[in-house]
């Protein structure tokens, strides 16, 4: 995939963060940079909806305030206050990442990129969310919403039909994060993708990158769903 030149990497960012001033949604883990509890939120927001996660989330930090308090209960106890989230491998994860940060490094999780992938369920993604959002790192974060963000954005149809693996999306994600803004390019290309750049809908009318992006306009789904929208 060829990178984006730095002309349109700029405008990109500049116009994406002028986004999220405005129409950034005002979320719980939004409000601290507190690494036990970005980790919390990530791992909850793997697999489910925003909605879903703020009132649980509340009640985990309450329930279990650091590393050491969540270290310290019982596996069944945590999986039984996870449980009407689903997928429910995720605490016993969870509970497994506090007991190691607490034996390994004294209960403050890692800020090295392998180091955090050597915890139990925790994947580049999540990795770059913690650096990003725990430690000011310029990493990057790649899930579902932002690679049809940046698929529509900078690929468009035609090219994104001929992306092959992993590896040229995590590049085009590291090639887009601004220095020093890690924190909210990517809390903004998160919100972006889910309210605004959605995969049915998107708000393409009134989108700030309309006249850079190569998927617009992205074709209104048809009555029967056949004609996806990239
Ligand atoms: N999904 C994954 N991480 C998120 C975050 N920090 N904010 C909103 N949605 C997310």
């Amino acid at each position: 995939m060829r990178r984006p030149d730095a002309r349109s990497v700029r405008r990109f960012q500049q116009r994406l963060l002028a986004w999220y001033r405005r129409h950034g949604r005002d979320l719980p883990w939004r409000r601290t940079r507190h690494p036990y509890r970005v980790l919390v939120s990530e791992i909850m927001l793997q697999q489910t909806q925003v909605e879903r996660v703020v009132p649980k989330y509340r009640e985990f930090l309450r329930r279990y305030p650091t590393v050491r308090r969540l270290a310290a209960a019982d596996v069944d106890e945590v999986r039984r206050l996870w449980y009407p989230l689903g997928y429910n491998i995720r605490p016993v994860r969870l509970h497994a990442i506090a007991r190691e940060t607490l034996a390994r490094y004294g209960g403050r999780l890692p800020e090295d990129e392998r180091a955090l992938r050597r915890l139990p369920g925790i994947g580049r993604y999540t990795a770059g969310a913690i650096r990003a959002f725990a430690y000011g790192r310029d990493a990057a974060v790649l899930d579902t919403n932002v690679r049809r963000v940046l698929g529509r954005v900078f690929l468009g149809p035609r090219r994104l039909a001929r992306v092959r693996g992993e590896r040229a999306w995590w590049d085009l994600a590291e090639a887009l994060v601004p220095a020093g803004r890690a924190y909210d390019f990517n809390q903004a290309l998160m919100d972006f993708g889910a309210t605004w750049c959605t995969p049915r809908r998107p708000r393409c009318a009134p989108c700030p990158m309309r006249d850079a992006c190569r998927s617009y306009p992205v074709p209104a789904p048809s009555a029967n769903g056949a004609r996806r929208a990239p």
